[in-house]
């Protein structure tokens, strides 16, 4: 039994499998189109408010220094993932590089976590994008009816058309073909990357050096909201939970690690990719740097335009804009934000679609799924189911509790794909590797530790909810996954014909 559980798939055999005419991809992307797949889900809903939210309720102009914690661990685990991509390049990200190295359980609870993962985060922008579409309706005096409007403030029935709407239209492109929405993709990005080097040019004369004082605001007591609200760490060690000081910056650090969130899908795209073995780590790394220097920036610019305790939670950017007696520039960003969104939802969407399609291609999930369409090639069945479902759900809910859910599953991957780099190296050291890790273990080690660290920074009861869904995932696994699992039955077929399994099966 645990020899099933920890069954791997053998690397040659995943690549094979995307060779097979009906389960393949089309592969069309470059090392360009995945730098700005990276540039165009990085950007987000993460600097556009969550630096809003961070600043002013956890770590002051300090949040600057947040975002280089976070950048850090990403940069950390982004040299994990740039080596899994470039020596196993087939859809699935971490899902498919834990199942050629720890193993079909690891892999399942990888996989089921990444769905959890993209999915919310898709759900997350679209609601945030909404947002920034109500604020530009009311600007031009329009408005639509409250139980149209979503969650937040809706006293009855709320749902939020535009966020669902926006999904959608989203899914359709995206079941249509790979090149159209790279192509869609381009154009909007180049739109939000110039929306925040003018944040950054144009904020940079309205900054006031007095707003910087303290940089670092001193620790207070937490809001009330009960002890399930504290980050987890506090908890542990007795401490009475608390905003601001050197530990906020942490817990910032925690919670702006969603602006991040998006090189990880990079990989997703692999087998997508010509030349994957070079192209992938090049994606990763690149819009990972651009992203990060373009962060700090903009967060110093902010804090330094408005006094942190001031920044608005909805549309920071733009409000700081307004403060300084700007409307103009706020009018231009809220635009460019509505805008710049839409390709984060976009791709975030892709990537969920391909680990559902990599795990239904494997067979633990149904085979169903991982049919890809006669003319078009997508793997259109997973992503119209993702897109319907996530649809309903940025409809339904609203905003930072789902972030920060996003935020311990997205850091729970990275644990694994650390670890499991250590592991691929021992077990398969023959394998070609593009490129590799440098200083291995000592950085996927590091890169672990400081992952784990951010999870310990997030609330209680985010942990608990992350718990909830992986339990109901391992209900699947062992009621569906695991007796219909592709590579279990291949086993039962060939164990009668040799003595040992084919390399690297059932270890
Ligand atoms: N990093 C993406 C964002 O900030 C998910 O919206």
């Amino acid at each position: 039994m645990s020899n099933a559980l920890f069954r791997t798939k053998n690397v040659e055999q995943s690549i094979l499998d995307t060779e097979e005419p009906e389960h393949s991809l089309k592969k069309s992307l470059t090392a360009l189109d995945l730098t700005v797949f990276g540039v165009g889900v990085i950007i987000g809903t993460g600097i556009f408010v969550l630096t809003g939210t961070a600043a002013k309720n956890t770590a002051g102009p300090a949040v600057s220094l947040s975002f280089v914690v976070a950048g850090v661990v990403c940069a950390l685990a982004a040299l994990c993932y740039a080596e899994f991509a470039s020596t196993v390049p087939v859809a699935g990200s971490a899902y498919t590089f834990s199942y050629a190295s720890l193993g079909e359980l690891p892999a399942w609870i990888i996989g089921w976590d990444l769905v959890l993962e993209l999915a919310l985060g898709t759900a997350v922008v679209a609601v945030g994008w909404s947002g920034y579409i109500h604020s530009l309706l009311d600007n031009a005096g329009w408005s639509l009816p409250e139980a149209l409007s979503g969650r937040d403030g809706a006293t009855g029935f709320g749902f939020d058309i535009l966020a669902s709407a926006l999904v959608l239209v989203l899914t359709a492109i995206l079941v249509v073909g790979m090149k159209l929405s790279a192509r869609v993709t381009s154009v909007v990005v180049a739109i939000k990357v110039a929306v925040v080097l003018v944040v950054i040019i144009a904020g940079a004369f309205f900054v006031h050096g007095g707003n910087y004082k303290p940089f670092i605001p001193k620790a207070q007591a937490a809001e009330a909201g009960g002890n399930l609200k504290a980050p987890l760490i506090q908890l542990m060690f007795g401490w009475a939970p608390s905003d601001f000081g050197v530990m906020g910056i942490f817990t910032a650090a925690s919670v702006v690690f969603f602006a991040f969130i998006g090189f990880d899908v990079v990989a997703t795209a692999a087998e997508e990719t010509r030349n994957p073995q070079r192209d992938v780590p090049r994606g990763i790394l690149g819009s990972l740097i651009i992203c990060t220097t373009l962060y700090v920036a903009v967060s110093i610019v902010v804090t330094g335009m408005q006094k942190y305790s001031a920044l608005s939670i909805e549309a920071p950017l733009a409000d700081a804009f307004k403060a300084t007696g700007h409307p103009w520039y706020a009018g231009l960003i809220s635009f460019g934000a509505a805008i710049g969104l839409t390709t984060v939802c976009m791709i975030l969407l892709l990537g969920q679609s391909r680990v559902f399609f990599a795990m239904s291609r494997d067979g633990l999930l149904p085979r169903f799924f991982s049919h890809t369409h006669p003319r078009f090639r997508t793997p259109y069945r997973s992503t119209i189911l993702l897109g319907v479902i996530i649809a309903i759900v940025a409809g339904f809910t609203s905003l930072s509790e789902l972030a920060e859910l996003v935020n311990i599953g997205t850091l729970f991957a990275f644990i694994v794909v650390a670890l499991s780099v250590i592991i691929l190296r021992r077990r398969r050291p023959d394998l070609h590797r593009a490129f590799r890790t440098p200083w291995v273990p000592f950085v996927p080690i590091l890169s672990a530790c400081a992952s784990l660290w951010l999870m310990l920074n997030l609330p209680a009861e985010t942990w608990l909810r992350f718990a909830v869904w992986m339990v109901v995932g391992f209900f699947v696994y062992f009621f569906y996954g695991r007796s219909h699992s592709r590579l279990g039955r291949h086993e039962e077929t060939t164990v009668d014909e040799v003595t040992h399994p084919p390399h690297g099966t059932a270890q």
